[in-house]
């Protein structure tokens, strides 16, 4: 678990703003010659995983690492029939294609209670599934829907899964986070109930924040329970939720975009690599531990992370 995570270092994250350019594919192109192939030359056979959202985009590219690499890997998603068809013939046997609506707290408990009863154990946990709305929306709890989809769901699912990873430990949990939670600084109240009028990407963003700060929390909580918690940003790729939700962005830098292989190699490397297992706490990028903060004042004091850890417990029930 690293020292002081929310600690602003300011030559870290001039680097950080010096090196926007690299979240493209170019960006990766140029990281990847600094990394081994072999650190991700790693047999999974008998290893069970466990990626919500895998049935297209980022998800979709770690779900193949992983069966490329021998795992037996849950693919958690609300449109099963697409990611059959995705992953159907790709490793019959092997893919199971399971339907899950990650903003759905009752989908939730049931999931991870069948992964259990189907599986008996979980080596990697994959909270990939989020999503950018482009108007306030309520999930089916009556929540804030980009809250409900882009963080409590991944808290729950981690909770109801913990005693299986645990059980099963050494086991990781990766999150996807993103450059965008520079942006922001953690409030709960406005992560609730977002301010108006209703902005669906800063929103965004700070869900992203709040994804990394409960993030860092399971890895101090989990430390001595032999599972480790990382947080990814993949950079910027080519994927059907970027065409979707910021279509004239994905029109104007699409060829610059990383392949969906080059924004799940992070994910991938975190959650099969011996370093991925070495680590946890952190915020990563390109295989590199990344600063939480560019500029001083997005940092969250303790409290209000411990205010969201709470909240999330409460609604978790
Ligand atoms: N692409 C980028 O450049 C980029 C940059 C920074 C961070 N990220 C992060 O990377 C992750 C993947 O992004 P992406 O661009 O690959 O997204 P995407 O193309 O929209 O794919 C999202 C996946 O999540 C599933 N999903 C969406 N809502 C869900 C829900 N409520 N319950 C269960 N599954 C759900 C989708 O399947 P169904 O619709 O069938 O459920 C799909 O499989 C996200 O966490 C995103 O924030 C992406």
């Amino acid at each position: 678990v690293p020292r002081d995570p929310a600690a602003f270092d300011l030559r870290a994250s001039l680097r950080v703003l010096a090196d926007v350019t690299s979240y493209t594919a170019r960006g990766h192109s140029s990281h990847s010659r600094r990394w081994g192939a072999a650190e991700t030359d790693v047999d999974m056979t008998r290893k069970v995983c466990v990626v919500t959202g895998g049935s297209r985009g980022i998800g979709q590219g770690v779900v193949c690492g992983l069966v490329a690499r021998g795992a037996t890997v849950v693919v958690a998603c609300r449109d099963v029939a697409v990611g059959e068809a995705v992953h159907g013939t790709f490793a019959p046997g092997r893919v199971a294609v399971e339907r899950l609506d990650v903003s759905s707290l009752a989908e939730v408990r049931v999931f991870a209670r069948r992964i259990g009863e189907r599986y008996g154990r979980l080596d990697v946990l994959v909270n990939n599934a989020a999503a950018t709305f482009a108007r306030p929306e309520r999930s089916v709890d009556g929540l804030e829907l980009a809250f409900a989809t882009n963080v409590l769901g991944a808290f729950v699912l981690t909770r109801e899964l913990m005693p299986l990873l645990r059980a099963t430990s050494p086991a990781r949990v990766v999150h996807l986070g993103s450059s965008a939670q520079y942006l922001r600084r953690l409030d709960v109240d406005a992560l609730l109930d977002p301010p108006r009028p209703y902005v669906g990407e800063l929103v965004y963003a700070h869900t992203k924040r709040a994804v990394a700060e409960l993030s860092r929390r399971w890895a101090e909580r989990l430390a001595e329970h032999g599972v480790v918690s990382n947080c990814v940003n993949p950079g910027l790729a080519r994927t059907p939720g970027v065409r979707r939700d910021y279509p004239v962005y994905h029109r104007l830098t699409g060829r610059m975009l990383r392949t969906i292989d080059q924004g799940a190699d992070t994910a991938l490397w975190l959650a099969v690599s011996r370093a991925g297992a070495r680590h946890t706490g952190g915020f990563w990028f390109d295989r590199e531990r990344q600063p939480e903060h560019v500029v001083p004042w997005t940092r969250a004091r303790p409290e209000e992370t411990d205010r969201l850890w709470a909240v999330c417990e409460r609604l978790a029930g």
